[in-house]
């Protein structure tokens, strides 16, 4: 058996008995007027962390999220997105199909405004995804990437690009882990679909999406995830593995290569009111300013002893250089 189908088994046994410490994440449910999560969604959050952020939502965007699980993000996404197929949500598994049908009748019960077929929901591949070329403004994923092998990892992200209308934003969570993992952790089918043994270094999973083409990312958060101790897993030292939550935009590639905000900040204290770098970046005097590691960079390049760099925080919202 694959490990592709052996993932296949574990989410259909997940869909036909809720499993609530499968996945774990410490994000709280959105809490919005009018919005309740039935149990049920909340048992089967099989999530890492969140995916899109309110404001990824404005416009009615035309919304993909890939890997269903329970769906209680595609209920949060719909929120903002009150048309009839606002949302498509695929998934390979036929058992997390039919649970998610069920739990969206759930929903409509628990909640006025909302109606199941604001949800389109498709069978389908990540690895294929049954989805045109160019038509999706907000894609997302949430703790599916992290199990592909580095094969389909790649067919996995350059789908996302595929659909994505330019400038669209592919926005996502994953187990990542800067420590070395042994082969037999990297090979154990189970734990690999369990999102345990898959996860790759920050700076890997950003360029298998650079890779693929897109010209800024944005790494939201960062977060303690699960730890594989010796006990319990085949490891002789205690691995840490941290959830990240991530946005790739599909921006056109920069000549000087991608933008990406790991969350510093450059602040000017020199004697002026400003420094302009000349290349679009203006400091304002004691003003934190975000800017991508390229930007970094060159600022600190500059070798100038009124300039701060800060160090990546990995909590970027929005603003700032590029
Ligand atoms: C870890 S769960 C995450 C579920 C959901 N995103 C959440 O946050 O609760 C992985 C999900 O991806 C689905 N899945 C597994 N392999 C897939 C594939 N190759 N293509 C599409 N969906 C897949 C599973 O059925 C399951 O719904």
């Amino acid at each position: 058996m694959s490990y592709l189908e052996a993932t296949n088994d574990l989410y259909k046994e997940a869909a036909l008995t809720p499993d609530v410490g499968l996945c774990c994440t410490t994000n709280p449910i959105w809490e919005l007027p009018g919005l309740k999560i039935p149990r049920i969604m909340q048992e089967m959050n099989y999530g890492c962390g969140s995916t899109v952020n309110a404001r990824d939502l404005t416009n009615n965007p035309k919304m993909l999220y890939v890997g269903v699980g329970g769906g209680m993000e595609l209920l949060q996404f719909s929120y903002f997105n009150r048309q009839k197929g606002g949302v498509i949500g695929v998934d390979v598994v036929d058992e997390m199909l039919e649970a998610s049908r069920k739990n969206f009748i759930e929903a409509e019960a628990q909640n006025d405004w909302f109606k199941s077929e604001f949800v389109e929901l498709k069978k389908g591949d990540a690895l294929n995804l049954p989805v045109e070329d160019n038509s999706i403004d907000v894609a997302a994923q949430n703790c599916l990437f992290n199990i592909f092998k580095a094969e389909d990892l790649k067919k996995a992200i350059d789908e996302m690009y595929r659909v994505l209308k330019p400038h669209g934003r592919l926005v996502m969570s994953d187990p990542t882990c800067e420590q070395p993992m042994n082969d037999t952790l990297r090979n154990d089918d189970r734990l690999r679909a369990l999102c345990l043994s898959g996860s790759l270094p920050i700076a890997e999973y950003v360029k298998a999406l650079t890779d693929a083409g897109f010209g800024t990312i944005e790494i939201r958060a960062r977060k303690p995830y699960r730890i594989l101790d010796p006990k319990n897993y085949p490891t002789e030292e205690l691995i840490y593995i941290e959830s990240i939550e991530v946005a790739a935009i599909k921006d056109p590639m920069p000549e000087d290569g991608p933008c990406i905000f790991t969350g510093k900040a450059a602040i000017y204290y020199g004697e002026e009111p400003y420094f302009d770098d000349n290349k679009g970046h203006i400091l304002l005097k004691n003003q934190p300013i975000a800017i991508c590691d390229k930007t970094a960079g060159a600022l600190a390049d500059l070798g100038r002893d009124d300039i701060f760099i800060s160090e990546s925080t990995y909590h970027y919202d929005g603003g700032g250089c590029c």
